[in-house]
C-alpha cells in the first residue's frame, strides 16, 4: 500500500498544486536540447528536446521500446547522450555524473528496482539520505522516516531489501529517491501491477510530493493514473516526441492513437 500520508501533512487543494507548479513561470529547471542516443546501429533517441519547470508534473507515455527509459537515464546522467546538451538549474550538466546531478536536486527511480539487497530497507534509504554530503545525522534519520512514512514502508523498515516483493521494491525506489531531498523526481513505471486501491494511494503520494513543490516526470503505461497527477503529457514513439501538451488532448492526438493501435483511428 502507498497509504500512510500522515494527517499532519499540509492538505491543500488542486488549485494550490497548480499555483506551486507555476511559481517560477518560464524558468526551466531541467532541459535537454537536440538529444541523440544510439546503442550500436539502433537509434533510440532521435533529436529530442525537453524542458520543464521545477514544480511541473509531466507524464510520459509511449509504446514499449519508444525510448522513455533511455530519455530518463540520459536526463539523470546514467550514461551520456551521443550528442545534445542537458541543463539543470541553469547549469550545463551534460558531462556530470548521476551523483552530481542528484546533489543538484535531480533524483530518479529505476524501472527494474536496484536496491542494495543485503541491507535493510532503512539502511537503503539512509544511504540515499546521507548521500555523499555532510548531512547532519539527525536530519538524515528524519529524512529516512519521512520518506518511508510517505511511501507506506515504515512497517518493513527492518526487512532485508532482497526479501521484498516487486511492489515493495518499487516503493523502496521511490523512498530512496525522495530521501535525497530532490527538487525534481524522475519516476519510471512505479505503478505497474497495483490494485485500484493501491493505485489511488500512489496518486495521493505523488500529489503530496507536488504539494511540497517537487517536480515530477512520470513514465507509466497506466494512463488513467498519470492523468490524475500530470498537467502535461508527452508521448514518445520510436525515439521521438510525437505529442506534448494537455494530457487529454495528447491522448486524443491522431499520431498517439496510431502509435498505440498501429493504425489511424477510425
Ligand atoms: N543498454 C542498452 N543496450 C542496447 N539496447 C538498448 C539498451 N537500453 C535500451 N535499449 C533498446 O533501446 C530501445 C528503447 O528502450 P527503452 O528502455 O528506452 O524503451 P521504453 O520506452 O522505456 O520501453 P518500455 O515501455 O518497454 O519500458 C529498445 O529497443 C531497447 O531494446
Ligand atoms: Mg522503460
Amino acid at each position: 500500500m502507498f497509504r500512510s500520508v500522515p494527517n499532519s501533512f499540509p492538505i491543500t487543494d488542486d488549485t494550490t498544486v497548480q499555483q506551486i507548479a507555476r511559481q517560477r513561470p518560464g524558468d526551466d529547471f531541467l532541459s535537454a536540447k537536440a538529444i541523440h542516443k544510439s546503442f550500436g546501429a539502433l537509434v533510440v533517441l532521435d533529436n529530442v528536446d525537453f524542458a520543464m519547470g521545477v514544480g511541473d508534473a509531466v507524464g510520459i507515455v509511449g509504446p514499449n521500446g519508444a525510448g522513455k527509459t533511455t530519455l530518463l537515464s540520459v536526463l539523470a546522467g546514467a550514461f551520456p547522450p551521443n550528442s545534445g546538451t542537458i541543463f539543470l538549474d541553469g547549469r550545463n550538466v551534460t558531462a556530470l555524473t548521476a551523483a552530481d546531478r542528484c546533489k543538484s536536486g535531480l533524483a530518479r527511480t529505476h524501472q527494474v528496482p536496484k536496491p542494495f539487497g543485503g541491507m535493510t530497507v532503512f539502511e537503503n534509504v539512509y544511504v540515499a539520505a546521507a548521500h555523499g554530503e555532510l548531512v547532519n545525522r539527525d536530519e538524515s534519520y528524519g529524512r529516512v522516516i519521512d520518506s518511508l512514512t510517505l511511501c507506506g514502508m515504515l512497517y518493513v523498515a527492518n526487512r532485508q531489501a532482497d526479501t521484498l516483493g516487486l511492489l515493495d521494491r518499487k516503493r523502496l525506489e521511490l523512498a530512496r529517491a525522495l530521501a535525497t531531498k530532490p527538487k525534481l523526481m524522475l519516476l519510471d513505471e512505479i505503478g505497474g501491477g497495483l490494485t485500484d486501491g493501491e493505485a489511488s494511494e500512489l496518486v495521493e503520494t505523488i500529489r503530496e510530493l507536488r504539494r511540497r513543490g517537487i517536480g515530477i516526470v512520470w513514465i507509466e503505461h497506466i494512463v488513467h493514473i498519470l492523468l490524475q497527477v500530470a498537467d502535461r503529457l508527452i508521448c514518445m514513439d520510436a525515439g521521438r516526441i510525437i505529442a506534448d501538451g494537455d494530457p487529454k488532448a495528447v491522448m486524443r492526438d491522431e499520431q498517439v492513437v496510431k502509435a498505440y493501435l498501429g493504425r489511424s483511428p477510425a
